[in-house]
């Protein structure tokens, strides 16, 4: 059991470690939301494809900025999901009875990761998504764009609904460019989430980039704690986070 005074230290803590290590070495019932974009090992549907670096699979031919890229982004279907069931039980673990859990993901992945949040102990409740809005999405010809990535929400245990926050399913929001993050997500969608920890409760980012998430919580008053293992990435959001000022 860690005490009050050891939790405490481990807060608004940005961490350049490997996730997993990061959340083994939390307590407990520590956290009340896992918000988080991991890498998702996507961008193909073969090994191969999938193997490429994160700049050849998910920035656009036509782009002109170049990003820095990051690792872990390589495996096959299989090992994906089991690396994910090997951080979720953890997040599991340290989650309070009835945390949210809110996790980034595209299509090709959703089954995966479900299959994932599950095995690792969560209630799935739902999946929301997020309208990167047209011109921001790789049209396809003959079908779809990819226009939306997803949310996965699950809860540990039953839902909180005494927090008194109702969320659109749909989040429509543009990313400026250039982004800070080759895969950044959007401020005010990340704004909105975070309203699902209560007030000054802890919010955790085990993949963290440029920090978005974990600047929403900070400036919305709460506790953070985050892990992001590239260098370039993990200056971007600490710089970030230094600069907030909680609300
Ligand atoms: C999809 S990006 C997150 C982007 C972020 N949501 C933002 O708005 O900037 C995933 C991040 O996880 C980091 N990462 C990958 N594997 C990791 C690991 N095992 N531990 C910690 N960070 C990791 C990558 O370097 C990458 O920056």
């Amino acid at each position: 059991m860690t005490a009050p005074a050891q939790a405490s230290s481990l807060l608004n803590q940005l961490h350049r470690e490997n996730a997993l290590d990061v959340l083994r070495g939390l307590p407990d019932q520590m956290v009340d939301l896992f918000f988080t974009d991991p890498p998702y090992s996507s961008g193909g549907l073969h090994a191969g494809t999938r193997q490429q670096p994160p700049g050849a699979k998910y920035i656009s031919g036509d782009t002109k900025t170049t990003y820095v890229g990051f690792g872990h982004d390589n495996k096959d279907q299989r090992s994906w999901t089991m690396w994910c069931m090997a951080w979720l039980g953890e997040a599991y673990r340290v989650a309070k009875d009835g945390a949210n859990l809110v996790c980034f993901i595209d299509w090709r992945q959703l089954p995966s990761l479900t299959d994932a949040v599950q095995g690792a102990g969560f209630v799935w409740r739902s999946v929301a998504v997020w309208d990167k809005t047209p011109g921001r999405a790789r049209p396809r010809m003959g079908g779809f764009s990819q226009q939306a990535e997803f949310m996965v929400w699950a809860t540990k245990g039953a839902v909180k609904a005494d927090i008194g926050v109702c969320l659109p399913g749909v989040f429509a929001e543009r990313l400026p460019l250039p982004k800070r993050h080759m895969t950044e997500k959007p401020m005010e969608l990340a704004r909105a989430v975070v309203r699902l920890a209560p007030a000054g409760g802890v919010v955790c980012d085990p993949f963290a980039g440029s920090g978005t998430f974990l600047a929403a919580a900070k400036e919305a008053g709460h506790q953070w704690i985050g892990a992001e293992l590239e260098p370039e990435y993990h200056e971007a959001a600490f710089q970030r986070l230094a600069a907030i000022t909680a609300q």
